[in-house]
């Protein structure tokens, strides 16, 4: 019988509101890349609710296993591994999708390796980049996470910096709410930015002058909660696109001159942007212009693998496990794993 040259990973994700599954080829072919979004069904509240989202995740994880499996045309018998995320997240979300990979994995005597979420984020990149490469500075923005990392080999991270309060993504979710717009808030105040000033309010940029990495967004959050309650209490009309523009520029600044800074000063030719945040044009829009002024490469994923998803999953599994690396049956949920 012809050896078998390529490896197939099913890759599981259920961190937060996504219940995902995919099939990767070789960590870098999606053959199925599902995702059942619980979107519609927190929006009532606003934001994610932990138990809600935890018996969403229960319910849907087979279907769409089964679907992952069905749309690349494979079977259980055809795979060469599972992975599963199991941090960072929501624990009861997270239990559900690494519970499902482990039990696969007992249940067929396949391969098992747990893959930290943000790691996950930053393979995005690599599935859809042939150019992409470490090393790297990688900024993950999303509803959970703010990180900005030195990517100085695949697998070896160096955490340059975090938010300290925060994530960037929740940022844009609360401001969106006291707006009156509907959740996930980013892409709605990207939208009802692009007409306005971003000049036109005053927002702090939290820790921009401090010589280190990290980020801080509730100070710039607070300022413009009250900016707003106090020109609602004057009856001054607040203008909505002048409103979102300066609070997405406000968010944009400091992501951008943190990022800017930790690509000079590491040195790499290569920037990657990840996470749901990712898909904000303003914020790709200043990156490339940066990037381009210094000649350094500048990568970040098609909106579906910007928001959580299996297939950087299954992506950054296969290549812990090209590496030698396996999890035991019993790894369990980590809510704060760090990367490094
Ligand atoms: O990565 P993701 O799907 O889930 C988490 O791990 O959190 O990111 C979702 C976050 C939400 O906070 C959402 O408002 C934000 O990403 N987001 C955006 C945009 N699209 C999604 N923020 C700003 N601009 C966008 N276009
Ligand atoms: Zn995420």
């Amino acid at each position: 019988m012809a050896q078998k040259t390529s490896r197939l990973c099913l890759g599981i994700e259920s961190s937060c509101d996504e219940t995902a599954a995919a099939v990767v080829q070789d960590g870098r072919q999606i053959l199925s890349n599902v995702v059942s979004t619980q979107t519609a069904i927190h929006q009532k509240y606003g934001g994610v609710v932990p138990e809600v989202a935890s018996r969403q995740h229960v319910a849907a994880i087979l279907p769409v296993i089964d679907a992952a499996l069905a749309d690349a045309g494979v079977s259980l018998d055809d795979l060469d591994l599972i992975a599963a995320t199991y941090g960072p997240g929501l624990v009861g979300s997270l239990l559900v999708g690494l519970t499902a990979g482990k039990t696969l994995a007992l249940a067929t005597g396949l391969p098992f390796v747990g893959v930290n979420h943000v790691e996950g984020h930053i393979y995005a990149n690599f599935l859809v980049h042939d150019q992409a490469a470490p090393p790297a500075v990688c900024l993950t923005v999303s509803g959970g996470h703010t990180a900005l990392v030195h990517v100085v080999d695949y697998g070896v991270y160096r955490v340059l910096g975090r938010t300290q309060d925060d994530a960037a993504g929740e940022a844009f979710d609360k401001i969106a709410r006291v707006l009156g717009l509907p959740y996930p808030g980013g892409p709605q105040i990207e939208k009802l930015a692009r007409t306005g000033n971003p000049q036109a309010y005053a927002l702090p940029r939290g820790l921009i002058d401090e010589p280190n990495y990290h980020f801080s967004f509730s100070g710039m959050k607070t300022a413009a909660l009250n900016a707003m309650n106090s020109a609602r209490q004057q009856g001054t009309p607040v203008s909505g696109p002048d409103f979102a523009a300066s609070v997405q520029e406000a968010i944009v600044d400091a992501l951008v001159t943190k990022t800017v800074r930790a690509v000079d000063e590491t040195g790499v030719g290569c920037l990657l942007l990840s996470g749901g945040v990712a898909a904000n044009r303003r914020l790709q829009e200043r990156l490339g212009e940066a990037m381009e002024q210094r000649g350094v490469d500048f990568f970040f994923p098609p909106p579906a693998l910007c928001v959580d998803n299996a297939a950087m999953i299954a992506s950054a599994g296969y290549f812990r496990w090209r590496q030698g690396e396996m999890s035991s049956l019993d790894l369990n949920a980590v809510p704060g794993l760090r990367l490094n």
